[in-house]
């Protein structure tokens, strides 16, 4: 039978191998299922906004937040909201929110508060956790996603 030589090498080898197939073992089960806790947003490269929410996108057009946006979106709401923002029918189509200051409005009070109804929640609130910034870098994604 083959064994791991009884050294300390040998030990080491053996756990970082065995820890190694774990994580291969578990990584498609949590990709599959999406991150539940909120992933931070790094908005260091975007003008910060202060503590009081805006109505409309101060970052509509700006290509730093564009990028920020999209992955903070992958990260975040494409479990519900689907990838690419094509939403498999869990959740509305973000690429069908009102253009302009009215789907902005919109977008950012289900963004701060999410949605609950009847003592149920259907999406859960990010204002606390991402921040305005992070909010308004996925909305100037979500513009740049050609409706079908
Ligand atoms: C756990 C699933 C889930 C996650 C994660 C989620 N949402 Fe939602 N979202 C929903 C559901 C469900 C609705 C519909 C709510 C309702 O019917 O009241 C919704 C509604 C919305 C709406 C309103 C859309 C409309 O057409 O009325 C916006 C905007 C939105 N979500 C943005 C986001 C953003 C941005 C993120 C990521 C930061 C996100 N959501 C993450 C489930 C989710």
């Amino acid at each position: 039978m083959a064994r791991f030589p009884a050294t300390r090498t040998g030990l080491a080898v053996g756990l970082a191998v065995g820890i190694g197939s774990l994580w291969l073992a578990v990584a498609p089960a949590v990709e599959a299922h999406g991150d539940v806790t909120p992933q931070p947003v790094d908005v260091s490269r975007l003008p910060p906004l202060g503590a009081e929410w805006r109505r409309s996108n101060p970052y509509r057009g700006n290509p730093v937040a564009i990028e920020i946006g999209k992955s903070a979106y992958n990260q975040n709401c494409a479990r519900c909201h689907g990838l690419e923002a094509i939403s498999g029918g869990i959740a509305p189509d973000l690429r069908y929110l009102e253009p302009g200051d009215a789907g902005d409005e919109w977008y950012i009070e289900r963004f701060h508060h999410g949605s609950a109804r009847d003592g149920k929640v259907y999406m859960p609130a990010f204002g606390e956790t991402l921040g305005q910034e992070a909010g308004w870098a996925i909305c100037a994604w979500l513009e740049t996603v050609p409706a079908e």
